[in-house]
């Protein structure tokens, strides 16, 4: 599980905590990524000593809810995709320090928190409670999922202007332990505070509701993924839940039919030609009913099927057949095509679309999708390239398949080309679109018909 710990820390107590924390995660087998958040222009920045007239200042803001622009630490942290949000809050009165909320209040908030579990740990003196409501709530309109809050409290009273004092001891990061000979009270959280933060971590990891998995956890299913949660370009984030690629949905089982439902899936687009469906048919749940969007044709699949049989035939020759293919599939499936960015830029979601392998009708459909949405080139292929881990699946359900039995009688490696995702066969199509319409919106435009303005309109449907 991937672990966002975001914190804002002015004298190293919500730190210390995150640090805890991400020790924690490292035990449990996840991968923790520290995050500290800073005001982003250096003047507003709080420095040691502080005075009773800022200490005024920053709890009246804070109070008040103002927020500034902020930055991170590391910058790249927010760009990736996260299972799991901690949120460390400092409470300034009985609010979220600024720098806290003025985070959650943020762009960056919605694209790491939109559907994603977060927990609160609360580092503070006293009134932890009320600043756990308070990020709960701010997370929660962020899109976030609240799963459990906590406060991590230290001793200290207020008298006097405890914080200017504790701020100006604490300069340099060095606690002075006496002044003018009076031994003072410990500063900070203590060990069996910081001990806590492990626990409290390590509970919220073990229930923590993971999010739906990118590969859905399907007995009967092949190939079946969720295309969101990628990094976009421009510092989005690809919703997830919303579109889904596959292959065949011919061997459903009941308990994969009642998953899917549950992913409330609208849309099936079945890129198959006639022959492979009516030799495989989608099984579907009886009760969830979906928009089942089929057209009637035979594409080259068949042609690929003969020349595997053909006397002579090779691997060599197979690789280079699939090479050609896939710069014929954006124009042969464009209608197919045509349709899921129709579908998409009208809201028409959650969509599956699906061939019978889900890795070339299907895999170009999502590669051409991720590039709409400014996903970078190399997540791209990435995600195409998932397919080899069905390659297994994927041959047995070539030698079983009424279309292609007699596969079983030939050498495998004569055929597996075909049952590839290698990344030359997706640059393939890139090569060609970059060629025949200089890039991929040129083709989207010339041969699907697909506007700016529905171009923008996917974007706004699935990046976040
Ligand atoms: C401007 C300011 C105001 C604060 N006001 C309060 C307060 O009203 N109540 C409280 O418990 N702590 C208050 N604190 C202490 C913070 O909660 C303290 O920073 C936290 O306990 C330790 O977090 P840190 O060392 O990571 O900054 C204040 C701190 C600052 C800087």
């Amino acid at each position: 599980m991937k672990v966002l710990l975001i914190y804002y820390s002015f004298t190293g107590q919500a730190a210390l905590a995150a640090e805890r924390a991400a020790q924690a995660c490292r035990e449990a087998g996840s991968e923790p990524t520290l995050c500290r958040v800073e005001f982003a222009d250096e003047l507003v920045r709080l420095r040691r000593p502080l005075s009773t007239r800022e200490v005024k200042h920053w709890t009246a803001a804070a109070a008040k809810g103002q927020t500034l622009p902020v930055c991170y630490d590391p910058p790249a942290a927010l760009r990736s995709e996260y299972d799991l949000v901690l949120i460390f809050s400092n409470t300034w009165q009985s609010s979220p320090s600024v720098p806290i909320r003025s985070f959650l209040q943020s762009a960056d908030a919605r694209r790491v928190l939109d559907g994603k579990a977060f927990a609160v740990l609360v580092i503070c003196r006293r009134l932890w409670k009320e600043n756990v409501s308070a990020v709960r709530a701010l997370g929660e309109a962020a899109g976030g999922q609240f799963v459990a809050g906590e406060g991590f409290t230290h001793p200290g009273n207020r008298i006097g202007s405890l914080v200017q004092t504790v701020s100006y001891l604490m300069r340099d990061g060095m606690p002075w332990r006496h002044l003018l000979g009076i031994p003072l009270p410990n500063y900070g959280l203590s060990q069996k505070a910081i001990s806590r933060v492990g626990e409290f971590v390590t509970g919220v990891l073990a229930n923590a509701p993971c999010n739906p998995p990118r590969v859905a956890p399907l007995e009967g299913g092949h190939n079946f993924r969720d295309i969101g949660g990628y990094p976009t370009e421009d510092g989005g984030s690809i919703r997830r839940g919303r579109v889904f690629r596959s292959g065949t949905m011919a061997q459903l089982t009941d308990e994969d039919q009642r998953y899917l439902a549950s992913l409330g899936i609208k849309v099936i687009c079945d890129f198959r030609t006639n022959r492979e469906r009516e030799s495989r048919p989608t099984r579907w749940s009886q009760t969830h009913t979906v928009d089942l969007w089929t057209r009637d044709h035979e594409g080259s699949v068949g042609e690929l099927i003969a020349a595997v049989n053909r006397p002579g035939a090779t691997a060599v020759d197979m690789r280079n057949r699939m090479i050609t293919a896939y710069r014929d599939l954006p124009y042969e499936q464009a209608d197919s095509y045509r349709e899921i960015f129709k579908r998409i830029a009208t809201g028409d979601l959650p969509l599956v679309f699906h061939c019978s392998a889900g890795k070339d009708r299907t895999g170009i459909a999502a590669a051409l999708l991720l590039w709409v949405l400014k996903v970078p080139r190399e997540k791209i292929i990435e995600d195409y390239v998932l397919t080899e881990r069905f390659f297994e699946r994927g041959c047995h359900l070539v030698m079983t398949d009424p279309n292609s039995h007699r596969f079983a009688r030939l050498d495998p490696s004569i055929w597996e080309p075909m049952m590839r995702a290698e990344r030359e066969y997706i640059e393939s199509t890139f090569e060609t679109l970059m060629s025949r319409h200089g890039g991929v919106e040129g083709y989207l435009k010339d041969v699907l018909g697909v506007s700016d303005e529905m171009r923008a309109a996917v974007r706004r449907e699935l990046v976040a």
